[in-house]
C-alpha cells in the first residue's frame, strides 16, 4: 500500500500536460491543449487537456479524468502501477504503509523474480550479440530466418550457451541466490536431498524468446532448439511461477498494444516465429497464444485494446479444428471475430517470407472473412448435394451465433446467414432459440450443481420463453439500425421518384423507433428536414450525445463490402451497395414494419394470457381481436417480403 502522503506528493509534483506529452503530441489551443484521440482512430482532434483543472477529456471514446487516470487508461496499468510510474518520473520516494511481514515478503519475492528475469534476459541477449558461440550459432540462425537487427532488439531475442551451468554460475557470481534461481525455473534441481543432487541451467544451446508482460517486464522464456535432433522438444518453456501464468499471457502483446489500439484489430497467430515474422512484414498488431488453446483471460486481455480479433491459421485440418474452437470462445467473450485461412502448407511466418511485405498485407486484406462466410464456405465444400450434411452445417453456424451475448449482433448474423445460404430467417431463428434455451438450461443446471443442490427439472425452469422475446426485440432494433444507416449514407439518393429521406419519413410516419439512440437520431433527422436541411453524419458527430456520436461513427464506417475472395472462390458476386439503395430502402421499410408487428404480437400475447387467467371477457375479446389484426398485418408484410412464416 502506497501511503497517503506519497500519493499527495505525487499529485502535487506532477504536471498533466507533461505527463500526457510523453504519449500524445499536444497542440496549444487557448488555455488548453488538444490532440488526436489516443484511444480512437480519428481525423479531427477530439482529445482535450485542461491544465487549470488538471484533467483530460476524450470526446471520441468518452474517457476522461486526471493524470493518474490517463496513465492507467493509456498504459493499461493498475492504480498503484500508475502511481509508481509517476513517482519515478517525478523523483518522489515511495513510502509504503505498514504491511504485515507476510505480504512484505511476498512483494519482495515477486520483485526479486522480476529482477532476476531481467538479468537473465540481458545475459542471453548479450551472449547472442557478443559471444563467439552466440554469434556463430544463434545469430546466424535468426539471420537465416530473416530476422533483422531491429527485430532482434525489439523482441530482445537471445542465446543460451551450450553448457550445463554457464548461466547459473554467472548469476550466482553476480549475487543472486540459488533459491531464487530455482524459483524462476532458470536453474533446475534434480534428485533433491539425495547424494546424486545436482542443478543445471534449464536452457542450453538454444535460441531464446523472452515473454513480456503487458508493461514490458520479462516474465518467462521460450527456448527453441537449433538443429533437428530427435528426442528433444522443439521448445522448452519456463514453468509457471508466481509472476508467470501461461494462460493469462499473450506473446507479443507488449510490442503490439499500440498498433492494436490504432488499427482497432488484433491478429492472432500460433507461435513466437509467426508474431516476429509479421512484425518484419510491418504488421505489428499481432499476438500469439503460444501453441495452446485460447483462454478466456487472454480474450479479456485483448479486449482492453480492441473488440476485433482476426484469427490467422494454416490451411491444414488440425489448424482448422483449432480455429473453430477459438472462434466460439472469442464470440462468447463478446468480441467480433474474423478469419484468414492460409494456403495449404503455409503458416503466417512462411507465407509472409515467401511473398514479401506488400503482397502479404494485400493477402490479409483480401482474404479476411467473417466467421459466418468462413464456416459456410468450409461446410459448403463438404455438404454439396447432401441435405443431412447441409442441415448439420447450418446448425454449426447457428451454434456459433448463439455464443454472441448481444442480441442485436446475433440478429445481424442471422440475417447474413439467411441471405448467404438462402435459408429463411424464421428457420434460423427458431434453431437459434432452441440452442439458446438449451444453453440456458445447461448453465442453470451447472450453477445449481456448484451450489450442490439437485439439478432442477425441466418444468421448474423459469422464463423459458425469454430468449425468444429477446431476439424479437433484437430483430426490431436491427432493422432500426439499418434504417438509420441508410438515412446517414444515402439520404439524397433517389427512391420511388423521390429522395430516400422523403421516402422514409413518409413510410415511417406511423412508426416510433424503440431503441432510444436510433430514435434520437431519427427525430433530429426529421426536425432537420422540416427546416429544409438534411442533417448529415457530420452534424451528428459534432452535435450528438456520446452515444449518438459512437453509433453514427459505427454506421458510416461499417464494412459492408463482401470479401473479393467470395467471387473468386465460390463464384458468388455482389452488386455495389449504392446501386441497390432503392431496393434496400423498400425492403428495409417492410422489414422494419414486419419486425415491429412481430414484437407487438409478442407483447400482446402476454395480454391475452393475462386476460385468460384474470381478466374480464371484454379484456380477452379485445386482446384476441388485436392479436388477429396483428397476425393479418404480419402475413401481409411477409407476403410482400417473400417470407414464409412457420407458425
Ligand atoms: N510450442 C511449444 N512447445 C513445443 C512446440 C510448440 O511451446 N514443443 C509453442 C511455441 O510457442 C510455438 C508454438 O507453439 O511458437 C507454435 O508451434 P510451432 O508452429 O511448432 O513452432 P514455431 O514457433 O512456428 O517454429 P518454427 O516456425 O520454427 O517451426
Ligand atoms: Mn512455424
Amino acid at each position: 500500500m502506497i501511503s497517503r502522503d506519497t500519493i499527495e506528493e505525487i499529485r502535487n509534483r506532477l504536471d498533466i500536460v507533461d505527463v500526457i506529452s510523453d504519449f500524445v503530441s499536444l497542440k496549444k489551443a487557448g488555455q488548453n491543449y488538444k490532440a488526436l484521440s489516443p484511444f480512437a482512430n480519428e481525423k479531427t482532434p477530439s482529445f482535450f487537456v485542461v491544465p487549470a483543472k488538471g484533467i483530460f477529456k476524450d470526446f471520441s471514446s468518452g474517457k476522461g479524468g486526471d493524470a493518474i487516470t490517463f496513465v492507467m487508461e493509456h498504459e493499461k496499468m493498475s492504480y498503484s502501477e500508475s502511481l509508481r510510474y509517476l513517482a519515478k518520473k517525478y523523483g518522489v520516494e515511495i513510502k509504503e504503509d505498514k504491511q504485515s511481514d507476510e505480504s512484505k515478503a511476498a512483494l519482495s519475492e515477486r520483485e526479486g523474480l522480476y529482477i532476476l528475469m531481467n538479468f537473465a534476459k540481458d545475459y542471453y541477449h548479450t551472449q547472442l550479440l557478443t559471444s563467439e558461440e552466440g554469434m556463430s550459432i544463434g545469430l546466424s540462425y535468426f539471420r537465416e530466418r530473416g530476422f533483422n537487427d531491429r527485430t532482434i532488439g525489439k523482441f530482445e531475442l537471445g542465446y543460451a550457451l551450450n553448457g550445463w551451468e554457464n548461466f547459473s554460475e554467472e548469476a550466482v557470481a553476480k549475487g543472486y541466490n540459488k533459491e531464487l534461481l530455482e524459483k524462476t525455473g532458470l536453474t533446475v534441481k534434480k534428485e533433491e536431498g539425495t547424494e546424486k543432487e545436482r542443478s543445471y541451467d534449464r536452457f542450453r544451446g538454444r535460441v531464446i524468446f523472452p515473454v513480456h508482460n503487458i508493461s514490458g517486464k520479462v516474465i518467462a522464456f521460450g527456448a527453441r532448439m537449433l538443429g533437428k535432433e530427435k528426442n528433444q522438444p522443439k521448445y522448452i518453456n519456463s514453468p509457471e511461477t508466481e509472476i508467470y501464468h501461461k494462460s493469462d499471457v499473450l506473446y507479443g502483446l507488449y510490442q503490439a498494444k499500440n498498433a492494436i489500439r490504432q488499427q482497432d484489430v488484433c491478429y492472432l497467430v500460433e507461435g513466437y516465429t509467426d508474431v516476429i515474422s509479421l512484425h518484419q512484414a510491418d504488421v505489428e498488431n499481432v499476438v500469439s497464444s503460444s501453441g495452446t488453446a485460447l483462454t478466456e483471460s487472454q480474450i479479456k486481455l485483448i479486449r482492453r485494446f480492441t473488440e476485433n480479433i482476426t484469427v490467422l491459421f494454416d490451411g491444414d485440418t488440425a489448424g482448422i479444428k483449432a480455429a473453430l474452437r477459438g472462434i466460439d470462445m472469442i464470440l462468447k467473450g463478446g468480441l467480433n471475430v474474423r478469419v484468414v485461412l492460409f494456403p495449404d502448407g503455409e503458416d503466417p511466418d512462411s507465407y509472409s517470407r515467401k511473398v514479401g511485405t506488400t503482397e502479404f498485407q494485400k493477402f490479409l486484406s483480401d482474404h479476411t472473412q467473417d466467421f459466418v462466410s468462413f464456416k459456410a464456405g468450409l461446410f459448403a465444400s463438404q455438404s454439396a448435394g447432401d441435405p443431412i450434411k447441409k442441415a448439420e452445417s447450418i446448425k454449426e453456424i447457428v451454434t456459433s451465433i448463439a455464443q454472441i451475448p448481444d442480441p442485436v449482433k446475433r440478429s445481424v448474423y442471422i440475417q447474413e446467414t439467411s441471405s448467404l445460404l438462402k435459408i429463411p430467417e424464421e428457420v434460423l431463428l427458431s434453431e437459434l432459440n432452441k440452442i439458446l434455451i438449451q444453453e440456458r438450461r445447461k448453465t442453470q443446471t451447472d450453477n445449481s450443481r456448484d451450489r450442490e443442490v439437485p439439478p432442477i427439472s425441466d418444468e421448474t425452469i423459469p422464463e423459458i420463453s425469454e430468449p425468444v422475446k429477446i431476439d424479437a426485440q433484437g430483430m426490431v432494433e436491427l432493422q432500426e439500425r439499418e434504417t438509420i444507416r441508410l438515412l446517414l449514407n444515402y439520404a439524397e439518393k433517389e427512391v420511388d421518384e423521390n429522395t430516400l429521406s422523403d421516402f422514409f419519413l413518409r413510410e415511417l410516419d406511423d412508426v416510433t423507433l424503440t431503441n432510444p439512440v436510433y430514435r434520437q437520431i431519427y427525430e433530429d433527422f426529421k426536425n432537420g428536414v422540416s427546416k429544409g436541411e438534411i442533417p448529415n453524419s457530420h452534424y451528428f458527430i459534432q452535435h450528438g450525445s456520446e452515444e449518438v456520436k459512437r453509433t453514427v461513427t459505427d454506421l458510416i464506417t461499417m464494412r459492408y463490402e463482401p470479401s473479393k475472395h467470395w467471387g473468386d472462390k465460390f463464384k458468388i458476386h455482389f452488386s455495389k451497395e449504392d446501386e441497390l439503395v432503392s431496393e434496400l430502402a423498400l425492403t428495409n421499410v417492410l422489414r422494419l414494419k414486419f419486425r415491429f408487428v412481430q414484437k407487438l404480437m409478442e407483447d400482446n400475447l402476454q395480454k391475452v394470457k393475462q386476460a385468460e387467467s384474470s381478466g374480464t371477457w371484454e379484456d380477452l375479446d379485445e386482446a384476441l381481436l388485436a392479436q388477429a389484426g396483428l397476425k393479418e398485418a404480419e402475413q401481409g408484410l411477409a407476403k410482400m417480403l417473400g417470407i414464409v412464416i412457420a407458425r
